[in-house]
């Protein structure tokens, strides 16, 4: 049996706008197993950021979460109160975001952050967490003793390294990683995914990677949930989603990743744009720009169901 470390259902969250009621997650579920690596995917807007803080219950007003569950080591979150979920923020579950200067504090030795969020979280002396931190560092590739140095001192990749050692710091059991690489030139990109892959054989993480960048994903993830219009549509096994990507949107997704082994490779561009979340399509959200719709998809919802081989898709052609 799979040993499943968060299990989502049902998730909505919605944010109260002057426009109207944007409803950023639709009766969202999700199964992340214990030492997976997730990939979450699509286009911009689709809600793959409010999931990640929905998991840290740190959805920012005017949004709010408005129904379903969230367990996590079987644990329901949504019960919680803000005392336990600043416990388990940190030392459970980590996040690491696309700019890291917005989580590190400027006027505060790297050092000093590093052993504040382990003697917050662990009975250990400002010492013992000194030496963890300067381990934790040089694992990454970061000279310990630049622990005495301030983040604006650090290139944008290092600051990163830095964040992702903050969540092994702690040991954390889920690292959320929101485009961590996205700020980054691509040769710096490319250490952060190859130390990403190093650090999740050596510590089996457990690891939400949220990005468009599909090439990211087929890279590192073992299992990839493709996001559309507040609602996940497909997901499946990595390897599975890329040999034989079954739901049409994913179909669009993957024809859309320019390869430059392939020059005459068929290079399409998705038609369209996607819905306008206070007021999205009915039936299926994707049938406006789907080149297999048929007259059901705008009227019901297909919902996400089981096809074969641990791959879940939500769409009427199965
Ligand atoms: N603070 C907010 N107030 C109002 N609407 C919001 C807020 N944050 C997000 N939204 C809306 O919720 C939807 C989902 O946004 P979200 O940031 O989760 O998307 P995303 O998939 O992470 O996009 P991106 O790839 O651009 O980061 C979007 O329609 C967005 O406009
Ligand atoms: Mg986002």
């Amino acid at each position: 049996m799979a040993d499943i470390l968060v299990s989502i259902r049902n998730l909505d969250v919605h944010y109260h706008t002057r426009m109207g009621v944007v409803k950023a997650l639709d009766k969202v579920s999700l199964d992340i197993e214990r030492g997976q690596l997730i990939g979450l995917v699509g286009e911009s807007g689709c809600g793959k950021s409010t999931l990640g803080f929905a998991i840290l219950r740190l959805i920012p007003p005017p949004g709010r979460i408005v129904g379903g569950s969230i367990l996590f080591d079987a644990e329901e979150l949504l019960d919680k109160d803000g005392a336990y979920m600043r416990q388990i923020r940190g030392k459970r579950i980590s996040m690491v975001f696309q700019d890291p200067m917005t989580s590190l504090n400027p006027l505060q030795k790297i050092g000093d952050h590093l052993v504040e969020t382990i003697t917050t979280h662990e009975s250990i002396s400002k010492q013992e967490a000194w030496k963890r931190a300067e381990e934790l560092v040089d694992r990454l590739g970061i000279s310990p003793s630049r622990l005495s140095d301030y983040p604006h001192q650090f290139s944008g990749g290092m600051r990163q390294r830095i964040m992702i050692s903050l969540a092994l710091a702690l040991d954390s059991d889920l690292i959320i990683a929101d485009e961590p690489t996205t700020s980054l030139d691509v040769i710096v990109e490319a250490q952060i995914l190859d130390l990403l892959k190093e650090l999740k054989a050596a510590y089996n993480m457990t690891l939400m990677l949220i990005t468009h960048n599909m090439g990211i994903v087929a890279e590192l993830v073992d299992r990839v949930a493709v996001m559309y219009a507040a609602k996940i549509v497909e997901v499946a096994d990595a390897l599975d989603l890329f040999a034989n990507p079954v739901h049409p949107y994913t179909q669009g997704l993957l024809k859309s990743i320019p390869n430059i082994k392939l020059l005459d490779q068929e290079f399409e561009i998705m038609k369209g744009s996607p819905p306008d979340l206070i007021d999205p399509p009915t039936g299926c959200r994707f049938h406006p720009r789907c080149l297999h719709a048929m007259d059901i998809c705008s009227e019901v919802d297909p919902p996400l169901k089981h096809v074969g081989n641990g791959t879940m898709v939500a769409c009427h052609l199965y």
